[in-house]
């Protein structure tokens, strides 16, 4: 029986319509199916929109937007170890956020490992703010964690939290 715990920062965001200002060479797109981006990065199935970030013409960063049943999520994002420490990250999620917010999405949500520093400062510097934290915990193929938090949540709840 294979039992593994994990823990996540769970970040959210009120987006604003504005576009963040974009480094000269660099450029960003919701690239389609047959994008040649997808000859280096991997294309986020099911995703709502997509952002592209390009630096000199080459592939650099993707991050997508998905509908979940609890609101907005973004993920799937993935910077080309070359091009990472540039601030390539929360440019396209500041991108997807104003995107969002022109479609009338009020409230954006990101997740990542309490393990991931550069991810996290990343979603910091996109002006998310922490949310909570999540515990995950598979036991064998069962996901203990998501009930765990609803078991938590809807006690605190009763407890007027
Ligand atoms: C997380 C990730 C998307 C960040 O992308 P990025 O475009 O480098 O993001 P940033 O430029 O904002 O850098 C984020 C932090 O990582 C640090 N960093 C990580 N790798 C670095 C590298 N090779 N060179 C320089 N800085 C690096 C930066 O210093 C920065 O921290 P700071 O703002 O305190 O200086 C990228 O590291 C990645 O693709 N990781 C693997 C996939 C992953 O973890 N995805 C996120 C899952 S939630």
């Amino acid at each position: 029986m294979i039992i593994r715990i994990g823990f996540s920062w769970f970040f959210v965001r009120e987006p604003a319509p504005e576009m963040p200002a974009v480094p000269p060479g660099v450029t960003l797109s919701s690239a389609g199916p047959d994008d040649p981006a997808w000859r280096v990065l991997t294309r986020p199935a099911g995703a709502r929109d997509t952002a592209v970030v390009r630096v000199g013409g080459e592939p650099a960063h993707v991050s997508a937007a998905f509908e979940n049943p609890g609101g907005i999520v973004l993920g799937g994002s993935f910077t080309r170890p070359v091009f990472r420490g540039r601030g390539l990250y929360p440019l396209a999620l500041r991108w997807l956020c104003a995107r969002l917010a022109r479609d009338g999405v009020r409230r954006v949500y990101i997740s990542t490992s309490v393990m991931n520093a550069a991810s996290r400062r990343g979603i910091l510097a996109a002006g998310f703010r922490v949310d909570r934290v999540v515990m995950s915990m598979r036991v064998g193929p069962w996901d203990l964690g998501r009930w765990l938090d609803a078991v938590v949540r809807s006690g605190k709840r009763a407890l007027g939290h």
